[in-house]
């Protein structure tokens, strides 16, 4: 079976082939730098570079997967969530192409490709487990009782994780994307330089905020210089880094301690953490969890995720036709796969 699948809700623009939900045979992503200038992502601008990326990437893909458009047994595309003017592209190509070849489409839901990231990671990955979504967009707990069949436990009440890493690092102006820097940064600094705030809402909830967080960053900014910032560059990074990851590591181990899952898996961008990555195999240890974490290139945005959850729905019958369409706020459905 080949599936070729197909990512483009954000600001990366993907394409790759699997040949089932284990076995990745190219992998392409296009990462579009026009957005660093501006420390974010400009929907318009995203749109418009999918318009330019997305053949050449599906081009590239099917070229190191050694195969043609015709060879492929179905096309797999992210419908949502994520930015609607983005998703279209990635969309009315996949219609196009599968329109012209008369080749199958199976719509796929992009938190439902990022948990297919761990079975692509570890084929041993087995349900039930807990799994930590975690990018610049959002921050879930979900619950996998089985492939297909999730439970949403908690969500961000505010800011995701990884926005919250991009705003404070464009609060200490050290660059955009903020996670990877300030994971850089940190490595050299002292986690307990500054006692940040710690939001756990509701002890037993499963649900995150970190605007709190971020506010707190930046009052303690406003009253510095910038040379005591630069100076202290690295501390401040690691203390805020803490703060993220103390309560993503001990909102997960006590989703999985309260679910009795035996597992947890961390991805989305943020799973690409040095200290999370870390902390978690380390806490999830000592509780008797087991903790994966795809590689970064399955971690951030990919459409091997795509291409594997899509492998997953079409092996099971799962059929989409040509009146799918985007769903910038989709959410995953509580059980039988993406709604
Ligand atoms: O999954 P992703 O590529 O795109 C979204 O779906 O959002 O995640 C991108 C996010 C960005 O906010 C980026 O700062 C964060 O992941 N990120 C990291 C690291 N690498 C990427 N955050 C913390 N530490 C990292 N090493
Ligand atoms: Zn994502």
């Amino acid at each position: 079976m080949l599936i070729l699948g197909i990512d483009t809700s954000c600001d990366e623009t993907a394409a790759a082939v699997v040949r089932d939900e284990t076995t990745v045979l190219s992998n392409v992503i296009s990462s579009q730098g026009i957005h660093h200038e501006y420390g974010g992502v400009v929907p318009e601008l995203a749109s418009r570079a999918h318009l330019t990326l997305l053949l050449p990437a599906v081009e590239s893909a099917l070229r190191q997967a050694a195969c043609g458009l015709e060879d492929l047994d179905a096309l797999a595309v992210t419908y949502g969530p994520g930015l609607a003017g983005c998703l279209l592209i990635g969309l009315s190509t996949v219609k196009s192409i599968a329109l012209a070849l008369d080749k199958p489409l199976v719509g796929v839901n992009h938190i439902e490709g990022h948990v297919f990231a761990g079975r692509l990671a570890d084929a041993g990955l087995d349900p039930p487990f807990i799994a930590l979504i975690v990018s610049g967009g959002h921050t879930q707990l979900v619950h996998v009782e089985d492939w297909g069949d999730y439970r949403m436990l908690g969500n961000t009440r505010d800011d995701a994780a990884g926005e919250a890493f991009d705003k404070v690092a464009r609060l200490m102006r050290i660059g955009y994307p903020g996670g990877p820097i300030i994971d850089r940064l940190a490595r050299n600094g002292d986690p307990a330089f500054l006692d940040f705030p710690r939001t756990y809402l509701d002890l037993d909830g499963f649900e995150f905020s970190f605007s709190g967080l971020k506010t707190s960053v930046r009052t303690y900014l406003s009253k510095r210089s910038e040379e005591e910032v630069d100076r202290d560059q690295a501390h401040i990074s690691a203390a805020f880094q803490e703060a993220v990851v103390d309560v993503l590591v001990d909102k997960s181990i006590s989703a999985a301690l309260s679910v009795h899952a035996r597992s947890i898996l961390i991805t989305g961008g943020v799973a690409c953490n040095s200290r999370l990555r870390a902390r978690m195999t380390e806490k999830g240890a000592e509780k008797g969890l087991g903790v994966v974490y795809p590689p970064p290139i399955l971690c951030t945005d990919n459409g091997a995720m795509i291409a594997a959850a899509g492998a997953f729905h079409f092996s099971r019958g799962r059929r989409d036709d040509h009146t799918l369409s985007v769903h910038p706020r989709a959410r995953l459905a509580v059980a039988g796969g993406a709604a």
